[in-house]
């Protein structure tokens, strides 16, 4: 049985006062037993988060981290950094990372490698912009992202991987992908982990859809087959808003 997730990823979003404001809201709701909920909050706030949340079942993500163990890397984070203050998975790969940043696929998989390295789960962003999607090229974008991004990992690794969808054309822009181009989409993404890992190990792994995921929308998007939850990016920074989507499961 596949987990279902639930995702929240702040981005830079929420001081040290916000962020405390949020999780005592997020600490009074009921999380539901079948689903796996997490935060990402921005680096600042990971172990204020990780220690608040000590006795709630949420867990803490990073947004991001650095392919290397330490060094001379002003400014960047390590794998290991994130695990001393209780960090237990790291999203990799977000389209806002690849675009602004210039990540890409070959330094993605070394992020992959060291994340894995360090055991720490990995929620690994794919997703096509809308030209690629007008081109009729939105397949083999995301083909591309994961055989240069992900395949190479050992089958072992699988366990500490989800994948997360994430149409460009969708973040933050409220044009949520519709359910059926969500299914179609995620459908062929199991198919691709098939081909390169077999059936039995591409039932297994989680695929969330992320692009302006709202509460009204989250029911019918997590109903259908092959998603098995949610990124969720603006909706998260509101603990009703969230929540509402984590209970969305049919
Ligand atoms: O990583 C999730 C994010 O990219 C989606 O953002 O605001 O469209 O839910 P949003």
């Amino acid at each position: 049985m596949r987990k279902k997730i639930v995702a929240g990823n702040w981005k830079m979003n929420n001081d040290l006062a916000q962020t405390e404001l949020l999780l005592k809201d997020l600490k009074k709701q009921i999380i539901p037993e079948d689903v796996e909920v997490i935060i990402a909050p921005p680096f600042t706030n990971l172990h204020h988060s990780f220690v608040s949340l000590r006795d709630h079942p949420i867990g803490v993500a990073a947004q991001n981290m650095h392919q290397s163990n330490e060094g001379a890397f002003t400014g960047e984070i390590s794998a290991a950094m994130l695990k001393s203050v209780g960090v237990e998975s790291v999203i990799l790969g977000h389209s806002e990372r690849r675009a602004y940043f210039k990540e890409d696929d070959a330094l993605l998989a070394e992020k992959v490698n060291t994340a894995l390295e360090h055991e720490l789960d990995v929620i690994f962003c794919i997703g096509e912009e809308l030209e690629d999607r007008k081109k009729d090229g939105h397949f083999n974008v995301i083909k591309t992202q994961l055989e240069n991004g992900l395949f190479h990992i050992s089958e072992n690794n699988w366990k500490q991987v989800v994948i997360a969808y994430e149409p460009v054309w969708a973040i933050g822009t409220g044009e949520t992908a519709s359910p059926e181009q969500v299914q179609e989409m995620h459908e062929y993404i199991r198919r691709m982990i098939a081909e390169n890992c077999g059936s039995e190990l591409a039932e297994s792994v989680s695929v969330l859809y992320g692009g302006s995921v709202k509460p009204e929308n989250a029911g019918e998007i997590f109903s259908q087959k092959d998603v098995d939850g949610g990124l969720i990016g603006g909706a998260s920074l509101d603990a009703e808003s969230f929540m509402a989507i984590v209970n969305a499961f049919p």
